[in-house]
Parts: structure tokens; C-alpha cells; sequence
């Protein structure tokens, strides 16, 4: 699969080499540039290529969102139209300011932004040094740690959670962007929790 990766700090970098591991081609990008990360992109190999933030999010069958979420208003909304996108953004008002989420959740508010396209939040509640280190592609499910999803395009979230599986997590739907989505956010439950899936479930089932 091609995925376009919009920001290549800890999450997107992470995300990208576990991405090619997986034998993905990665466009990665970022605020300052391909220039800046040709360097990094040589390291990745064949399967990795440095952007614009609009040939990333073009290049992506699917694309993952990996900026400081104040940065939302910067997305290249026409070329992330009907694509998948994962929202791996979090809220942290000291860092992002004062948002109006209006009583939803951050990835319902980005969703309602990028309208058109079809919204998964995932690579949102671990840590990336978790997601650097823990993989496990070759082991069964139950013995991974989770990464958890949630979203409204049920197709989508088939789409997120294979990948999820490809790079050695084990998926733990949540739900919709709204329940899920709240589940899924800083403070909650699983929110940086690492867990297995027998864990992971009986904790979303408490909620
Ligand atoms: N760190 C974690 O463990 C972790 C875990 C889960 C989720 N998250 C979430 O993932 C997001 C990224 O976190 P991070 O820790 O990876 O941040 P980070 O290391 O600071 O990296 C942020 C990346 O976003 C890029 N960027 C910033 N503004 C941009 C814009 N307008 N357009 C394009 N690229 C832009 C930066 O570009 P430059 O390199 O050019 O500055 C950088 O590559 C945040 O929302 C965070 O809450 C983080």
C-alpha cells in the first residue's frame, strides 16, 4: 500500500519505518520540507520517499497525521479527500492552545475538517518509543500489545487494523470517533496504557 505521512517526528518516523518493515511504500513529510529529510529517507530505503505535505497526502492511498494537532487548519484537505486517514494527533491545550471541540471529540472536530475523507483515530494512545521497540510481527494476536482504533467508516477501520496486524499489533476497535474516540483520548483508560488484547477488552468493557 502506499501511505502518505503528514508530520515525521517521533510518531511519524516511528510509524514509517514500521511501515516499510511491513514492505509499504511511505512519502514521508514535514514542516520544513523534503530537503530536510532526504537524509532520513536514504536510511528507509527503496520503499521511502521525501515530500511536500501535499504530494505526501496525495501520494497515500492512505495518510497518517502525525503533527501537533494546532496544526490542523495547515492539512491539505483536497488531496486527503476519500482517502483513509489515520489521525494519530492528540489535544494537549498547553501545547495546542485553546480549541473549541464544541463537546466532541478532537478526531470528530478533525474529521468534520477534512471532510470527505475517512477518519480513523489510531497510533494515538501509545507511546513511540512503545511503538518503536514492541512490535511483534511474528506473534499471535493475544501476545502483542494493542493498538486501538476507532471511526465511522467500518471499511476504514477493516483497512487500519490489518495494518495494525502487518506491523506486529494486535487491533482493539473501540468504537465510533465519539464513544471510541473519547476512549481513545489523554487521560482515558487505555489512553498510553500498554496492554494485551485479554486486557484491553476487559478494560474498554468496564467503560
Ligand atoms: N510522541 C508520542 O509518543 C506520541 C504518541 C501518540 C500520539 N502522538 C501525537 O502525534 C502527534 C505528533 O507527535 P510527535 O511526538 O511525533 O511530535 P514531534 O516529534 O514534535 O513531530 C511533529 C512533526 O510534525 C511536523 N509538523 C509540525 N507542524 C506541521 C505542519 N503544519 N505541516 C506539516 N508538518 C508539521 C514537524 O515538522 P518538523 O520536523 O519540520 O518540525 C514534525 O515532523 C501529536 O499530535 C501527538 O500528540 C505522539
Amino acid at each position: 500500500m502506499k501511505i502518505g505521512i503528514i508530520g515525521s517526528g517521533h510518531i511519524g518516523d516511528t510509524a514509517a519505518r514500521l511501515f516499510v518493515q511491513a514492505g509499504h511504500e511511505v512519502a514521508l513529510s514535514n514542516s520544513r520540507g523534503p530537503e530536510s529529510l532526504k537524509a532520513r529517507v536514504q536510511e528507509l530505503g527503496s520503499l521511502a520517499r521525501a515530500a511536500t505535505v501535499e504530494d505526501a497526502a496525495a501520494f497515500g492511498e492512505l495518510v497518517l497525521i502525525a503533527v501537533p494537532l494546532k496544526a490542523y487548519n495547515t492539512l491539505p484537505r483536497a488531496q486527503m479527500s476519500g482517502k483513509i486517514i489515520i489521525d494519530a494527533m492528540n489535544y494537549y491545550s498547553q501545547r495546542d492552545g485553546q480549541l473549541d471541540f464544541s463537546g466532541h471529540t478532537s478526531s470528530e472536530f478533525i474529521a468534520r475538517y477534512l471532510r470527505g475523507s475517512r477518519l480513523v483515530k489510531a497510533f494515538n494512545t501509545m507511546w513511540f518509543k512503545t511503538l518503536g521497540e514492541d512490535a511483534k510481527p511474528g506473534a499471535p494476536l493475544e501476545e502483542r500489545l494493542v493498538l486501538f482504533l476507532a471511526g465511522d467508516d467500518a471499511e476504514a477501520k477493516q483497512t487500519v487494523a490489518r495494518l495494525i496486524e502487518q506491523i506486529g499489533f494486535a487491533p482493539v476497535d473501540t468504537g465510533s470517533l465519539a464513544v471510541g474516540g473519547k476512549h481513545q483520548q489523554p487521560g482515558a483508560a487505555v489512553y498510553n496504557r500498554p496492554m494485551r488484547p485479554t486486557q484491553a477488552r476487559e478494560v474498554l468493557a468496564t467503560l
